[in-house]
């Protein structure tokens, strides 16, 4: 048979197939989520995130370690407050449990990159991401307050902050009063296409911040909408963001690919607690291989267009790059 073109040659051989690849991974690239419980001393797993743990203050330096272990040099964080009240007030004390996680970290490994989640769903007893004013969370109160966490996590030393809140104008919020307060280098991280989103169930079982009442509709995106994702991540640019983020990750990956096309900052794609959730459920029935799917997945945010990914398979993750599995 004549055929000019006979793209099976290209994938001869394992040698060829790795020259040839249009993606390539790197544990570089890679952020794992660590909770810090403020009541907790050790360890303890969580229910809602089998393989996941709680760390204790007293702890979080052996969560960093671990990570070392496997080749993943960047953390973000997440916090459980022994306190929480109508206005998330331990999310910005000095001494609040992210300050003191991110202090505890950076003493003992001042290299290793820590980004703290900017919100206040843990920290409030109503588990909304801002200040109530009836049953509606009020846009331009909440930019105090998270502008009051940022300063207090990057006071404590931590290299980025996230905010996850979906507030209008946070980005340029956070950006002014980190740089009134001296914190010019610090980066922002800026959760720009965060949807409302049911693959969030057992991060909220795990950081206890499920709101008491309704949902978080009015303040993160409608799933329906792709157009819109862009317009959250134009404005987070023009407001300073370093880098964007497209949330959750696997059922958003046209929205990845589309941001990536069109914005210049690096953007980053969190594969989210169901996420996760679903590969470790599906791989305890046997009903598929745990390590090929993980892999499998995090490609596909790669390939759609993502620079880096935050994920609970970090580790897993690197192990599987450096071990030629994958990457
Ligand atoms: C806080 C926040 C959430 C997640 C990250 N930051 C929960 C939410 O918005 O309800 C979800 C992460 C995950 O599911 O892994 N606002």
């Amino acid at each position: 048979m004549e055929l000019t073109n006979r793209p099976r040659r290209l994938r001869r051989t394992e040698e060829i197939r790795r020259l040839c690849r249009e993606t390539r991974l790197s544990p570089d690239a890679l952020i794992y989520p660590i909770f810090v419980d403020e009541a907790l001393s050790g360890v303890r797993p969580i229910p809602s995130l089998p393989g996941q743990n709680h760390y204790g203050l007293d702890s979080v330096c052996q969560a960093v370690e671990e990570c070392l272990a496997h080749g993943v040099s960047r953390c973000i964080l997440f916090g459980l407050p022994a306190h929480k009240d109508a206005c998330g007030s331990s999310a910005w004390v000095e001494r609040g449990v992210i300050q003191e996680a991110v202090r505890a970290i950076k003493a003992k490994y001042p290299a290793f990159c820590v980004i703290t989640d900017v919100c206040m769903c843990e920290y409030t007893d109503h588990g909304h991401c801002g200040i109530l004013c009836g049953h509606d969370v009020d846009n331009d109160q909440t930019l105090d307050i998270l502008s009051r966490i940022a300063v207090s996590h990057a006071a404590a030393g931590a290299d980025m902050v996230a905010p996850s809140d979906m507030m209008d104008g946070h980005v340029a919020a956070l950006r002014r009063a980190l740089d009134e307060n001296g914190y010019q280098n610090t980066a922002i991280m800026a959760y720009s296409a965060k949807y409302a989103s049911a693959f969030y169930g057992p991060f909220r079982e795990a950081a206890g911040s499920a709101p008491a009442f309704g949902d978080r509709k009015s303040y993160q995106m409608d799933p329906h909408n792709r157009k819109e994702a862009l317009r959250e991540c134009a404005l987070d640019a023009a407001e300073g963001a370093d880098i964007l983020m497209v949330k959750p990750a696997l059922s958003y990956l046209d929205v990845i690919r589309e941001c990536a096309d069109t914005f210049d900052l690096p953007l980053c794609a969190y594969s989210v607690s169901g996420e996760y959730a679903m590969i470790k459920s599906a791989a305890a029935a046997g009903l598929v291989d745990e390590r090929r799917i993980l892999c499998e997945t995090a490609l596909s945010v790669f390939r759609a267009g993502a620079n880096m990914l935050i994920t609970y398979y970090a580790k897993e993750l690197a192990d599987a790059i450096r071990q030629g599995e994958i990457g």
